[in-house]
């Protein structure tokens, strides 16, 4: 019988990699706004309290049982002062792109949340409504990429007086350093985008995340009974600009032979503008090979696509896109149509201009 420390110092020598492995490259937060103390959550992520990068706002804990994300459990709340904004101060790599992921959760639906607007370094990316969700019960996330413009990215909540009349609150957020060829192909000198759906197809699993996605981005399930189907194929996601999580190819909404496949995906309207639209295909075969077409609306999104179990990816950078959307895969070979992802985020220019101002 080995001498009990070993037992120790295995535990030791397993959970080290595991603290090691959050790894996000670059400049990188995980803030728990609100918090006292650094949590750590199911998967091993470190989230920090968020005081050393804001100077406003008074920390509140929730008292809701059986909170599964304890970075819930504590919100960071600003005064209602018409026209101010309050800000988070995040240093950076100014010549780098982030991922910005506020996490919003009021714990109660009565009174109905606050409403609020988002300003990333002056431009105004959107405006929060939990109300919705919180009814639900569940969290509000918004997720948008923008470029840093300054050795700051500074992320602000704006007290917007024809909204509601209680001031903004935040749960959580996440900045996290993109690799250069994330989403390259938008020009970011020019655009922001704001995340609509990043999805992964005939999954009824959990959302798809960290650290299968080495950016913590968020791949919603699309289950579909009648075309789920799934498959243990090693696609290799470094040979996509995007880098996917190679789990999103594990499973894929399939047609029947001879029929197109018809998605309405995005799954809600969109107003009539321009939109970055990723698609990601890998055939489920091994060694094995399709053809396909595939339109958007009444559009030729990419003719004569050759998908391999290797994987591929088509992207348009700015496709309009109006109301619903359907998706329609049409196979030119001899096996049946399918999709394993997708992501669709609305452009917004730079420098927006907002007419709130700074609040302490
Ligand atoms: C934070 O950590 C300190 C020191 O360990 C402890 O005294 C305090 O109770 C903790 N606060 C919370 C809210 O857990
Ligand atoms: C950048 O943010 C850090 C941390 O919030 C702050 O200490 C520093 O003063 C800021 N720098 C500028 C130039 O605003
Ligand atoms: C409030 O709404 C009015 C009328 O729609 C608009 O002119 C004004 O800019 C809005 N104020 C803010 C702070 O958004
Ligand atoms: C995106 O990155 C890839 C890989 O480095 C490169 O081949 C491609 O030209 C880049 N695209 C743009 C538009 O910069
Ligand atoms: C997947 O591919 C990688 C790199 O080629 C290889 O190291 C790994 O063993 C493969 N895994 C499986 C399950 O085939
Ligand atoms: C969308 O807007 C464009 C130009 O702004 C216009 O040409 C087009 O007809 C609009 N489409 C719909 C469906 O409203």
């Amino acid at each position: 019988m080995p001498p009990p420390f070993t037992a120790a110092v295995l535990h030791l020598l397993l959970l080290l990699p595991i603290a090691a492995g959050q790894r996000f490259r670059g400049f990188s937060y995980l803030l728990d706004c609100g918090a006292e103390n650094a949590t750590t959550d199911s998967r091993g992520l470190r989230w920090d309290p968020d005081g050393p990068y804001v100077s406003a706002g008074s920390s509140s804990a929730l008292h809701v049982e059986g909170l599964l994300d304890p970075t819930l459990a504590t919100l960071r709340s600003f005064p209602r002062k018409p026209g101010a904004k309050f800000c988070y101060a995040l240093p950076v790599d100014p010549n780098r792109r982030y991922l910005v992921r506020p996490t919003f959760f009021y714990g109660t639906s009565s009174p109905r949340p606050p409403a609020f607007d988002l300003i990333v370094d002056g431009t105004f990316w959107t405006a929060v409504d939990t109300a919705d969700d919180s009814l639900a019960g569940s969290a509000s996330h918004y997720e948008a990429v923008f470029p840093a413009r300054g050795r700051n990215l500074t992320f602000c909540l704006g007290v917007n007086a024809n909204y509601t009349d209680a001031g903004p609150f935040i749960n959580a957020l996440q900045v996290i350093q993109l690799d250069d060829t994330v989403y390259n192909s938008t020009d970011f000198k020019t655009s922001a985008m704001g995340l609509i759906a990043r999805t992964k197809f005939g999954s009824t699993g959990d959302v798809e995340r960290y650290p299968d996605d080495s950016f913590d981005r968020y791949w919603q399930p699309f289950p579909d009974s009648k075309h789920a189907v799934s498959s243990t194929h090693n696609v290799t996601s470094a040979d996509f600009w995007n880098l996917p999580p190679p789990d999103v190819f594990n499973t894929a909404l399939v047609a029947e032979q001879n029929a197109p496949l018809v998605l309405q995906w995005p799954p809600i309207p969109l107003q009539n503008d321009s939109y970055y639209v990723a698609l990601y295909f890998a055939d489920t075969l091994d060694d094995s090979s399709r053809i396909f077409d595939v339109n958007i609306n009444d559009y030729r999104f990419v003719k004569d696509l050759t998908v391999t179990s290797a994987g591929h990816s088509v992207f348009a950078t700015q496709w309009i896109l109006s109301g619903l959307t359907r998706v329609i895969v049409t196979s030119k070979s001899v096996l049946p149509p399918l999709i394993n992802a997708g992501e669709v985020f609305g452009l917004f220019p730079i420098g927006r201009l907002t007419i709130t101002r700074d609040g302490k």
